[in-house]
């Protein structure tokens, strides 16, 4: 971190949400690709904006056009990419917004990382941002079978290096706020099960 820099502070969480008539947090999903993490995020935000909800969904793909264009599948790029991620979500969450990022994810301390973010207090920032944890489920050879886009057929000819599930690794969550079984259960049934989460710890208020 640089040094000479300020912590300007603004409007607290509490004041903001109260203005903004919403509270901002971040709806994490983590799971391996093709497992569904995207469709049902989509598919979530649309959901939250009919209810008149602000949301944004940050996507895998989409982040790495712009963004994170620099960073490939090592390790340490992963780290860096959800390293980004994280703070751009948190940005996202203290302006009133519902912050959904859909990427793989795949390692759990990465993840852990991205939640104290969100959840521990600092001598700079006012009350913590809700994280919920949303685990995409699904067995490997389900999302093999699925392949809608090639990859894992690439991968499994040695094409792809680092390919998550393959020849990468994926950590699966240990204690995440949902876990959808994606082979299991519709788009419609994931959305409402996440939207009862929310209910339930009170952030559709
Ligand atoms: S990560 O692990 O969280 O940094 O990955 P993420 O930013 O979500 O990007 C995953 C999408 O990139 C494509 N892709 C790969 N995935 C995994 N491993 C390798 N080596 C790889 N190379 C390209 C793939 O389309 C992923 O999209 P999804 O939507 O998950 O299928």
């Amino acid at each position: 971190m640089s040094t000479n820099i300020t912590w300007h502070p603004s409007l607290s969480r509490s004041e903001r949400n109260t203005l903004r008539k919403q509270r901002g947090f971040t709806i994490w999903f983590t799971g391996l690709s093709a497992s569904g993490k995207s469709t049902i995020a989509t598919a979530l935000e649309q959901h939250l904006l009919h209810l008149g909800l602000a949301a944004y969904r940050l996507d895998g793909d989409n982040v790495r056009f712009g963004l994170n264009k620099d960073l490939g599948f090592s390790e340490k790029d992963r780290n860096e990419n959800i390293r980004r991620i994280a703070e751009v979500a948190k940005l996202f969450a203290d302006s009133s917004t519902i912050a959904i990022t859909s990427f793989i994810s795949p390692y759990r301390a990465d993840r852990a990382i991205a939640r104290d973010l969100h959840t521990s207090s600092s001598t700079t920032e006012d009350e913590p941002l809700p994280f919920i944890e949303v685990f995409v489920d699904i067995p490997l050879a389900e999302a093999e079978k699925r392949d809608p886009k090639g990859l894992y057929k690439k991968a499994r000819e040695g094409k792809i290096p680092e390919f998550t599930g393959i020849s990468a690794p994926y950590e699966e969550p240990e204690n995440p706020e949902v876990v959808i079984k994606s082979a299991e259960v519709s788009v419609e049934e994931a959305v409402r099960r996440i939207t009862e989460v929310l209910g339930e710890k009170g952030l559709l208020r």
